[in-house]
């Protein structure tokens, strides 16, 4: 693959090849301020600006605007672009580069943007030796063999991609730190990390760093990482007023604590708030922020242990704490309070939590939803996510961008070195709905998925319309060949790809189906585990009773035997077998939709997702079959319609 296959959503607008062959541009700005955005919208542009181009593009910048926000006026022969700041300017330049990608008139416009949410951010999950946990798309593009090392024209690449789409904040090493990593705000490895802080500045993206909680310990030679330990407090100062002397804007840091085998402030008898305290108060020398993640949970059940319950866990070791956190500590949140699972409720702790500012995390990585080999749009999912309810009034959307609430959404990235950034080419569509939506949360997944479909294969309606189509449905059919109505897991071990219905059943990460000859599901209501009660009462009383339960989370809240009729009149068995056969047959259809869209794109992109459909139709049909045969062992009831099931 090249240049232009790698840049994708925003590749033809970079390199000039827009498709308006008619208006040329001629770009000036008000003064140096505006430098660096007329060389985007000049870069972007390409051929189209010329010196005498017959449409006249204003750049300058206003304080009448917000921070970060623009406006595009658009007349007969000239565009006025204007930004709030010198990265609003540039926010400015990316949307009339996309208007043009999109065959919009940009002559004949008017519009003001400002983003929802302050902290947009992606969390990268690259390990220092060049790995990237749960990636799917090649190695990592920031380091190999504990070290930074890049390519510098693809990382201003990747920056530009970025900012095009809003992003302003990235961490760029693994959440969970090991030894070499936790050397990056070492003096050994911060001159190199300060050379990327240097790349990705000019396109209004700043650092985060993710940091080990035994620093001290590791780092300092000091005996304990006890944040009461005044020495331990001494330590962090001393290593974050380094950080910020090689990199003066660092968002702050990120930090994985107590949670799948990293230690933390547990471990030593202090709580979560008292563990963050002494770094919190070190950044808050600098202007530094720290997100504290709430991924807390034993990872060391006993399978046999029906009280413990690992969805309960965050809400139960953080929402005592609510206030008790330093004004620069904000709480990273997973948007459920499983894992990333293809239905789950949202957590919670969301919106709880009425004097601690709130990072929701989502993930963009398609860990649990096909390892961007099988077709999943995320956006779709993340709709729902938005329209969870948090009480009666409100649902997750209204908070977002609310003062101490959710000031903040951040994504496990799904990017590596592979040419095309994502491994499947449609999975570029991710990134580019999450960017989106942490922009303006309002966006809906069709207007999103049209959106990257026009600016990276052109607006022609007879790719556009079943393109859309398609890329909506998948994640509908992926759920059907999936676990079914919320259970989640029954995912091969370590790695999460394809079916083991007992993979996780009797481990000890707290993920159980208990599935038996006669029923399957875990009972969360207050009679049972008592997850439920951890919601305001609307949602509480939503979930606890079986008529209100949405239909497709029935198994994550409530245990049922496998006779039980659902709305649509169909048994629970039946459900099952109907939708592990008709997700296959979604996929079928898919592969048939994709040959017909040939001729509307480059033949290496329509190749490179014809074999992801190859290897998503063996998945599927996997799946189908483990999950049937699995349910007709246990059951011994049969397919109404007479189906091939293993026996
Ligand atoms: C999941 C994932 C891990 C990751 C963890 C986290 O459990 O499988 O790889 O480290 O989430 O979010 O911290």
């Amino acid at each position: 693959m090249n240049k232009e296959t790698r840049c994708s959503f925003t590749y033809k607008a970079w390199l000039g090849n827009i498709e308006n062959k008619t208006q040329t541009f001629k770009v000036t700005g008000e003064n140096s301020n505006a430098d660096f955005a007329i060389a985007e919208c000049k870069h972007g542009l390409g051929n189209l600006a010329t010196d005498n181009g017959n449409i006249a593009v204003n750049l300058k910048i206003s304080e009448n605007l917000p921070t970060e926000g623009f406006s595009i006026v658009g007349k007969t022969d000239n565009v006025e672009i204007t930004g709030g700041d010198k990265i609003g300017l540039l926010y400015g330049v990316y949307k009339f580069l996309t208007l043009l990608r999109q065959n919009i008139d940009v002559t004949n416009i008017s519009l003001n943007d400002q983003p929802t949410v302050a902290n947009r951010i992606l969390n990268h999950w690259d390990n220092i030796d060049g790995s990237v946990e749960r990636g799917y798309a090649g190695k990592s593009i920031f380091f190999r063999n504990n070290q930074l090392h890049y390519d510098a024209d693809r990382l201003q690449d990747y920056a530009r991609l970025l900012a095009s789409v809003g992003i302003n904040q990235i961490c760029l090493n693994n959440v969970n730190v090991y030894f070499e990593s936790a050397k990056l705000i070492t003096e050994e490895k911060l001159p190199d990390l300060a050379k990327v802080a240097d790349i990705f500045r000019p396109f209004g993206i700043r650092l985060i760093i993710a940091v080990h909680f035994e620093s001290p310990v590791l780092l300092g030679g000091i005996q304990t990482a006890d944040p009461l330990d005044e020495k331990v407090a001494e330590w962090w100062q001393n290593a974050t007023k380094l950080v910020y002397k090689y990199i003066p804007d660092l968002v702050g840091f990120l930090m994985k604590a107590d949670s799948e085998f990293r230690s933390g402030p547990a471990a030593m008898g202090r709580t979560q708030a008292e563990g963050a305290r002494p770094i919190a108060k070190a950044l808050q020398l600098f202007g530094g922020i720290i997100y504290w993640r709430c991924f807390i949970y034993n990872c060391m059940q006993d399978w046999r242990d029906t009280k413990t319950d690992r969805p309960k866990a965050a809400y139960d070791y953080f929402y005592p704490l609510d206030g008790k956190f330093e004004d620069n500590v904000i709480l990273q949140i997973k948007h459920g309070p499983s894992d990333f699972q293809v239905r789950e409720p949202n957590s919670p702790l969301l919106g709880a939590m009425q004097h601690t500012p709130q990072n929701m995390e989502l993930q963009i990585t398609q860990e649990y939803t096909g390892q961007q080999k099988d077709l999943y749009t995320l956006a779709v999912q993340w709709d729902e996510v938005l329209e969870h309810p948090i009480n009666e009034k409100q649902t997750t959307r209204d908070i977002i961008g609310a003062d101490n609430k959710i000031i903040a959404l951040s994504a496990v990235a799904n990017v590596g070195d592979d040419e095309n950034w994502t491994g499947h080419l449609l999975a570029q569509a991710n990134l580019y709905a999450f960017a989106r939506l942490a922009w303006n949360p309002k966006q809906t997944p069709k207007q999103l998925t049209q959106e990257w479909i026009a600016c990276t294969f052109g607006n022609n309606p007879k790719l556009l319309q079943p393109l859309t189509e398609m890329m909506l449905k998948s994640r509908a059919v992926y759920e059907q060949y999936n676990a079914p109505l919320g259970i989640g897991w029954m995912v091969n071990i370590h790695h999460h790809y394809g079916p083991s219905v007992d993979g996780y059943e009797y481990m000890k990460w707290g993920t159980y189906h208990r599935a038996d000859t006669k029923e399957i599901g875990v009972n969360r209501t207050a009679a049972g585990t008592g997850y439920t009660t951890q919601y305001q009462p609307y949602v509480r009383d939503m979930y606890e009773n079986l008529e209100t339960c949405p239909q497709d989370m029935l198994l994550y809240f409530h245990r049922l035997p496998y006779n039980f009729m659902l709305k649509s009149g169909k048994t629970l068995i039946q459900h099952i077998y109907d939708t592990h056969f008709e997700g296959v047959e979604g996929v079928e259809e898919f592969i048939k939709t994709w040959d017909s869209l040939k001729e509307f794109m480059p033949q290496v992109a329509h190749e490179s997702v014809k074999e992801r459909f190859a290897m998503q139709l063996e998945n599927a049909k996997e799946w189908r079959d483990v999950v049937n045969s699995y349910f007709y062992r246990k059951t011994g009831i049969d397919d109404a319609k007479g189906r091939k099931i293993y026996v």
